[in-house]
């Protein structure tokens, strides 16, 4: 290596080194300021204001929830949810030998028989099929369509 490349070598090596500690210089401050802001911003009531926002939305979160659970009975569930609630632990399973969903062998003659029967059958209750499947807070009109899920699930 000539001296002139010794040089240049030298100096870049410098440069670099200049820009290395530079680096750890602006991440020093970098924290230092963050951490100095917060804690500036603490003594200013920042905790205080950050809890003051809570309470203040409070309410409107409440109502909101209010609001929704108001709305729920309304909404019309579907078939398919109110069977998964009601009526899975038996027809999802055979349990009690119910007909399991799906299980097209075990529901043909069911279905042969008539809608009209299934639905009194599953309103009123029929052998191990106790009525609305033990859901009396169901209404016959729910009962109905989640008949209308089985039967279209099992064709
Ligand atoms: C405790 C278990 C159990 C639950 C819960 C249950 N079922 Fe059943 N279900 C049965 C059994 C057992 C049968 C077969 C009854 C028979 O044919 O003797 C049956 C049969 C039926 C049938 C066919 C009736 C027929 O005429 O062949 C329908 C429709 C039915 N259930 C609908 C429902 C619906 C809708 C729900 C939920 C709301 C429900 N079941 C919940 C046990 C249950």
């Amino acid at each position: 290596m000539g001296d002139h490349d010794k040089e240049v070598w030298g100096t870049l090596t410098k440069f670099m080194l200049g820009l290395a500690v530079l680096a750890v210089v602006i991440f020093v401050v970098a924290g230092s300021l963050a951490t100095g802001n917060k804690e500036a911003a603490m003594a200013d009531g920042a905790a205080d204001m950050e809890k003051a926002i809570a309470e203040r939305i409070a309410p409107v979160a409440m109502v909101k929830v209010a609001g929704d659970k108001a709305a729920a009975p309304a909404a019309k569930k579907s078939g398919k949810d109110m069977y998964a609630s009601a009526c899975f632990a038996c027809h999802g399973t055979g349990a009690a030998g119910a007909p399991i969903l799906g299980d097209k062998a075990a529901w043909s003659a069911r279905i042969g028989q008539g809608t009209a029967l299934l639905y009194s059958n599953a309103i009123n209750g029929k052998g191990g099929m106790p009525a609305k499947g033990g859901r009396a807070d169901l209404s016959d009109d729910a009962i109905k369509s989640i008949v209308d899920y089985m039967v279209a699930e099992s064709k």
